[in-house]
């Protein structure tokens, strides 16, 4: 696999003569004769294709080990490209232009109605892709390049972490050679996948969250923005068919605890007590805030780099990376200080430490 290194800070779509965008030439190549080529945006990297080329498409789905009915996000330069990916005559709501105008460039994935020369593959079975516009001027550049819309899903084998750098892709898919190589341009800004939303008549429904929170879409939309009802209650079929597969896994065991933090600490020590005891050679890794004391017993830790960051901001950038992470070192157990699941962020984040720990999610006390 190749890697084209670039400076994201020197790209920009006006330098069309730039060194910098001289380097995304061969790449943009690739993708307009049908190759895969993985890229960052600012949520994590994408493997991409010309999204209008059936075969490249199918090459993403045999690359990945992907399930065939699972479709992928196609990506545009710039929101005045969406005509070239929807139905002829569609027109978005103005509620749906409030969500374009407040939210692209950016994390939030809308649902439309699909153009007859978007590849069927990126839809199966569906009339409807997701479409955004990534808030990462490689990806845009690129995009502009390739001088077509490109149908990317997270650049990981299927099954695996989502990659944050190009180096994760390169894990996943070094000696494989369908694709041909990643665009490198650092660690992706948010580290959790973009939101997913459908616009119906009076409401907006989230089928995934993610970057963009409930409460941001609601007051820019001014419209209700709802749950899908199956990421509440854990039975019914998701809409968002990517919602039913196990995602996001470590080989470790992935365990997590939110609400009082004392009351975490007490539990986590009990939990290892409990694995020192059923567990061969046990080797615990922590992702939890500074505050909490770390238990004699952990092998490997994480907090947040900076005291003035968020703790939810922190964790949603860096749980796929440390995932991967712990799981190369050779941790056999990963505690996870978790967030309040209707907190903000914490929709995505919960979400995502849901599948990751096949729900051992432990509440403990009322929440802070
Ligand atoms: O941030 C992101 O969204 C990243 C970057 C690369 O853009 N992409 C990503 O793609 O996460 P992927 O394929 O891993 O997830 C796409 C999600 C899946 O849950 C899929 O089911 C859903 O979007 N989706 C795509 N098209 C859909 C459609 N027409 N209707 C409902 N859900 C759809
Ligand atoms: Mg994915």
């Amino acid at each position: 696999m190749k890697v084209w290194s670039i400076d994201t800070s020197a790209v920009s779509l006006a330098q069309k003569g730039s060194e910098q965008l001289h380097v995304l030439l061969e790449p943009a190549g690739i993708l307009q004769s049908g190759g895969l080529v993985a890229f960052p945006t600012e949520t994590v990297y994408g493997l991409g294709a010309d999204a209008t080329s059936q075969s490249a498409v199918q090459s993403i789905f045999a690359a990945k080990g992907r399930p065939g009915d699972n479709p992928l996000i196609v990506h545009i330069a710039s929101a005045a490209d969406i005509a070239r990916v929807t139905a002829p005559g569609f027109v978005p709501s103005p509620a749906m232009q409030r969500a374009m105008a407040a939210f692209w460039p950016g994390p939030l994935t809308i649902i439309v109605p699909v153009h007859e020369s978007i590849a069927p593959a990126v839809h199966p079975e569906l009339d409807t892709i997701g479409v955004r516009v990534p808030n990462h001027r490689v990806a845009q550049a690129l995009i502009a390049l390739a001088g077509c819309p490109l149908a990317a899903p997270s650049a990981n084998r299927s099954g695996r972490p989502s990659p944050t750098t190009a180096e994760d892709v390169l894990t996943d898919f070094a000696g494989e050679d369908v694709v041909a190589g990643v665009v490198d341009a650092g660690p992706c800004d948010f580290g959790i996948e973009s939101t997913v939303v459908a616009f119906e008549d009076q409401r907006v429904v989230i089928y995934r969250p993610g970057g963009v929170t409930k409460s941001a879409i609601e007051a820019a939309v001014g419209l209700p923005v709802v749950f899908d009802t199956h990421l509440t209650d854990g039975h019914s079929v998701p809409k968002s068919p990517g919602m039913k597969y196990r995602h996001y896994a470590p080989t470790a065991q992935v365990d997590v605890w939110w609400g009082q933090l004392d009351g975490i600490s007490r539990g986590i020590c009990s939990f290892i007590e409990a694995k020192k005891l059923s567990h061969r050679a046990p080797r615990f890794a922590l992702m939890a805030p500074a505050k909490m004391q770390t238990p004699a017993q952990v092998d490997w830790r994480w907090q947040p780099e900076r005291s003035d960051e968020p703790y939810d901001i922190a964790l949603s950038r860096d749980l796929y990376r440390m995932l991967r992470q712990f799981d190369k070192v050779g941790a056999t157990h990963i505690a996870i200080v978790g967030v309040h699941p209707e907190s903000d962020i914490g929709a995505a984040v919960m979400n995502r430490l849901q599948k990751a720990s096949e729900g051992r999610i432990h509440q403990v006390g009322s929440s802070e």
